[in-house]
C-alpha cells in the first residue's frame, strides 16, 4: 500500500512523529526558525497532510503550491495563523487541539498571577544578587483574596482559570463576546468591557488573535485600569499595544505585567519591555508540560490520520462551515 505524503513544518514528540511514519512519508523541516517558504511550497507540491506551525502562514498563497491536500494539523488551539475561509474554499479540514491544554494554560495563567502578585521572581533576585544579606528591602506584592479578577476571553481556559480564582478567594467578573451562563455558575459574573477595565484587581487575557482583539488593550485601556491593577496577557502578543503597555508600566498607570505572549516572538533582547522593573515575561509556556503537550501531539497525529481518511477530525475548525460550502 503506497504511503500518503505528508509535510511537517516544524518539530514534533517522537511517539506521535513514529505514528505518522507508519502510515505516511514524511518531509519535516527540523532546524531552527521557520521553514523558507520556497522549501515549504516545494514540498507541498505533492502532499496531502501537512502539519503546520505557528511560524507558518496558511493562506490562499499557500494552498495554491498544495492541490493535493487534504487534511491541516497544528499542535495548538490558537490558529490566528491560518485563513480558515481559504481552507474552507478547498474543503480542506483544519484540526486544533482545544480541551486537553486547557488545565496546563489556566494553571500558567494562575502562576503568572501568583508571581506577580507576590513578587516571586524579584525574591529570587534578592537572594541571588546577595541584596539580602546587606538588608535592603523587597517590594510588597498584594493578597489575592478579596481582589477582583477580570478574565478577558471566557472559553474553556478562562472557566478553568475562574475556577482557580474562587479557590484563592477572588471575585471573578469576566468579559467575553458571548455571555456564558454556565461559567457564571462558577461565581463569574459578566461584566462590559469597560466596567470590567475599571474595577478589576488583576486583568487576565485569554481572547483569541482575531480582526476583532488585535490591539485590544492599547492606551484608551490602560488609562481606565486601577493604578494598582495587574495585568497578564495569555493569549497572543497582538492583543496588546506593547508601547502603550510599557508606557502604562514606565509611568506607574498600572502598576505589574506579566506576559507569556509577545509580538514578535521570541521578543528582541533590546526590546524596551525588558528594562521595566514591573513586568514578568515568560516565552510562550502556557501548554508547555510534559502531558499535556504528548496530549497535544497525539491530537495532531488523530486529526491528521483521520483527513488523510476521509474522516470526520476529532478536533475540526472548520466542518460546519465545509458542510454548509457543499449544501451551497
Ligand atoms: C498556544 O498558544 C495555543 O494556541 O495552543
Amino acid at each position: 500500500m503506497s504511503k500518503y505524503k505528508v509535510v511537517i513544518a516544524g518539530s514534533l514528540m517522537a511517539p506521535a512523529l513514529e505514528r505518522i511514519q507508519k502510515f505516511c512519508d514524511v518531509k519535516q523541516w527540523t532546524k531552527s526558525g521557520a521553514i523558507p517558504q520556497e522549501l515549504l511550497f516545494d514540498w507541498l507540491k505533492d502532499a496531502e497532510g501537512l502539519i503546520a506551525t505557528a511560524s507558518i502562514k496558511v493562506d490562499k498563497e499557500l494552498l495554491k503550491h498544495a492541490p493535493k491536500l487534504k487534511v491541516i494539523s497544528q499542535a495548538a488551539v490558537g490558529y490566528d495563523n491560518i485563513d480558515i475561509g481559504a481552507c474552507t474554499d478547498k474543503s480542506i479540514p483544519f484540526g486544533n487541539t482545544p480541551g486537553v491544554l486547557v488545565d496546563a494554560t489556566a494553571d500558567l495563567a494562575f502562576s503568572l498571577l501568583l508571581c506577580s502578585a507576590r513578587r516571586i521572581h524579584e525574591g529570587w533576585d534578592f537572594v541571588r544578587s546577595g541584596a539580602w544579606r546587606s538588608g535592603s528591602n523587597i517590594p510588597f506584592g498584594i493578597d489575592l483574596a478579596g481582589k477582583t479578577l477580570g478574565i478577558v476571553g471566557m472559553g474553556q481556559i478562562g472557566a478553568a482559570v475562574a475556577k482557580r480564582a474562587g479557590a484563592f478567594g477572588m471575585n471573578v467578573i469576566y468579559y467575553n463576546r458571548n455571555r456564558r451562563p454556565d461559567d457564571e455558575k462558577i461565581g463569574a459574573t459578566y461584566q462590559h468591557f469597560d466596567t470590567l477595565l475599571e474595577e478589576a484587581d488583576c486583568i487576565i487575557v485569554l481572547t483569541p488573535l482575531s480582526k476583532e482583539t488585535r490591539g485590544l488593550f492599547g492606551r484608551e485601556q490602560f488609562t481606565k485600569m486601577k493604578s494598582t491593577a495587574y495585568f497578564i496577557n495569555v493569549s497572543r502578543g497582538p492583543v496588546v499595544d506593547a508601547n502603550a503597555l510599557f508606557d502604562a508600566l514606565k509611568t506607574g498607570q498600572i502598576a505589574y505585567g506579566a506576559l507569556d505572549v509577545t509580538d514578535p516572538e521570541p521578543i528582541p533582547i533590546d526590546h524596551p519591555l525588558l528594562t521595566l522593573p514591573n513586568i514578568l515575561i515568560t516565552p510562550h509556556i502556557g501548554s508547555a508540560t510534559t502531558e499535556t503537550r504528548t496530549a497535544m501531539a497525539q491530537l495532531t497525529v488523530d486529526n491528521l490520520l483521520a483527513g488523510l481518511e476521509g474522516k470526520p477530525l476529532p478536533a475540526c475548525v472548520n466542518t460546519n462551515l465545509i458542510m454548509e460550502k457543499q449544501k451551497g
